[in-house]
């Protein structure tokens, strides 16, 4: 019934951050990201408030949150390199062949909110957890994927582009999940000891 804990050890350890830029042409399989969304919903959830949306992307899609990002990193200035960057943003983003928006939706005037305003915390906890989720089983998929907080959805057309009913602060945008293929592989981060991390009061 269990993975065995070695296969999941490493699938945890080898997981990394890819650039969009270093994905290939390879198309994804999207119905095997559409399942992957399925599974990774099932991340603890205190009040069973369901908080994540997802929003798959297609090309046209995709592309023009690439240009909006562009617009949003230009901004009004004519700095030369904040332009250059800008495009480079556009061409890197908008060529991604897969990216799946993930937002957390809690509704602030809700009697449960009212009660208990931690909710909005706990809801953002269990999208971050559903993150995770994604991001390992995208990546027992042999996807290469990017957790970006780039704010796009700063741009006014955003919402319209992605097709997000709800306004801020009820729905926010928290990831943006590129996903393709890539031969590249990101250098492992290094880790401070865990004894620096983990107080160890269990054998006293
Ligand atoms: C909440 C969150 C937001 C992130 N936003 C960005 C981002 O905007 N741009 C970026 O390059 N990486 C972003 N990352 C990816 C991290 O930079 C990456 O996880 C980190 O460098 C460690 O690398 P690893 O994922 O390969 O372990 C984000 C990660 C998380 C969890």
């Amino acid at each position: 019934m269990f993975v065995p804990q070695k296969d999941l050890e490493r699938l945890i350890s080898s997981r990394r951050t890819s650039k969009p830029s270093w994905f290939n042409d390879q198309e994804p399989d999207h119905a095997a990201v559409r399942n992957a969304i399925e599974i990774a919903r099932k991340a603890p959830n205190h009040h069973r408030t369901e908080p994540a949306r997802f929003y798959l992307l297609d090309k046209s899609r995709i592309e023009e949150v690439g240009r909006l990002f562009g617009e949003i990193v230009a901004g009004d200035s004519p700095d030369e390199f904040l332009r250059e960057r800008a495009a480079k943003k556009t061409e890197e983003w908008g060529s991604s062949p897969g990216l799946i928006v993930v937002t957390c939706f809690t509704d602030h005037s809700s009697e449960l909110v009212a009660g208990k305003p931690a909710v909005i915390e706990e809801d953002y906890a269990t999208c971050a957890c559903i993150c995770q989720n994604l991001l390992l089983l995208l990546h027992n998929l042999g996807f290469a994927a990017k957790w970006s907080t780039g704010p796009a959805w700063k741009h006014p057309d955003f919402r319209n582009v992605v097709g997000i009913p709800n306004a801020p602060p009820d729905e926010r945008v928290i990831a943006l999940i590129f996903y393709g293929h890539t031969e590249k592989a990101a250098p492992s981060p290094t880790y401070a000891p865990i004894e620096m991390k983990l107080s160890d009061h269990s054998n006293s």
